[in-house]
């Protein structure tokens, strides 16, 4: 049992973690560490959030090319190898009031290609260069970062009051996240590169509307959000050789709202 236990470590390994200064990203970051796992955060802000010996933050913009270029070959000159990817980073919609400009017919175009761009595209670019150190290694891990609105359309009853709606660069790209995670499983599964993804429900946080919260919940068979915190294993599992038999798949973390 214990040699078991030994699968979910993930000393001596390296992850990067895109934005991983954002409110998810760190609890991304604080789930690897605790498995003993050495990890780098590409942000387009840094703040000193975690001030651990095994954490490291760079400023990168994942949206341009050259940036992932140059700091995958600053990554790898310092660390000699990156085992796991975390594609995290988005530009994320939170629901305000009478937005809208959130709207289908109303959308802007800027607004949804400077979305596409950070989901879509920048989870392409860092795959596309962090995954050549996994393939000269022949192992490695990449965990994209969906959403339980990876699998369901948002129901836009729970913004109304808000007078808002969420938008529909959101789902496209948590439902592109999805085939990107297909795709680079069924094509370096030789290499054994393992690739998956979460798609979590809403994480619990304060400053949320009350009304949307209320009308969340309900949705929810759990009836509730998720906790602060309540992903960390999961994390931690599909990052490690613990889900060694794991690859290609969507894990939907959603207290059951997508079964109803
Ligand atoms: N918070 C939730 O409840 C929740 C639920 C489901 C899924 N998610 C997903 O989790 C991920 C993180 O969400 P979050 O709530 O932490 O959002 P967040 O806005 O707090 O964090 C996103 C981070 O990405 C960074 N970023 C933006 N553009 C970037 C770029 N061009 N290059 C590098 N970094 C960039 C931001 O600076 C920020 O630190 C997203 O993919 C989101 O869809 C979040």
């Amino acid at each position: 049992m214990k040699k078991k236990l030994k699968r979910f470590s993930l000393k001596n390994k390296t992850a990067v973690v895109t934005g991983g200064n954002g409110f998810f990203g760190k609890q991304i970051c604080e789930s690897l560490i605790l498995n003993g796992c050495n990890v780098i955060s590409l942000d387009i802000k840094i703040e000193n959030k975690l001030s651990k010996k095994s954490y490291s933050q760079y400023l990168c913009d994942i949206t341009k090319e050259k940036e992932v270029y140059e700091i995958n070959k600053k990554i790898i000159k310092k660390f000699k190898k990156i085992d796991i990817l975390v594609n995290n980073a988005a530009l994320d919609f939170k629901p305000r009031k009478n937005s809208k400009s959130e709207f289908f017919d109303k959308f802007d175009l800027k607004k949804w290609n400077d979305e596409i761009l950070v989901g879509l595209t920048g989870s392409f670019l860092c795959s596309k260069y962090f995954i050549k150190s996994m393939i000269k290694n022949k192992k490695g891990i990449i965990l994209n970062i969906a959403s339980d609105l990876s699998i369901i359309a948002p129901d836009q009853r729970i913004y109304s009051h808000l007078k808002s709606h969420k938008p529909v660069s959101y789902s496209v790209i948590k439902h592109g996240i999805v085939g990107l995670t297909k795709y680079l499983a069924a094509t370096y599964a030789n290499k054994n590169i393992r690739v998956n993804s979460i798609s979590p429900g809403g994480i619990e946080q304060k400053n949320l509307n009350k009304e949307f919260k209320k009308k969340l919940k309900n949705l929810i068979p759990l009836n509730r959000m998720a906790k602060n915190g309540e992903y960390v294993e999961t994390i931690q599992f599909l990052c490690s050789d613990a889900s060694s038999y794991i690859t290609g798949q969507n894990i939907v973390l959603d207290g059951g709202r997508s079964i109803i």
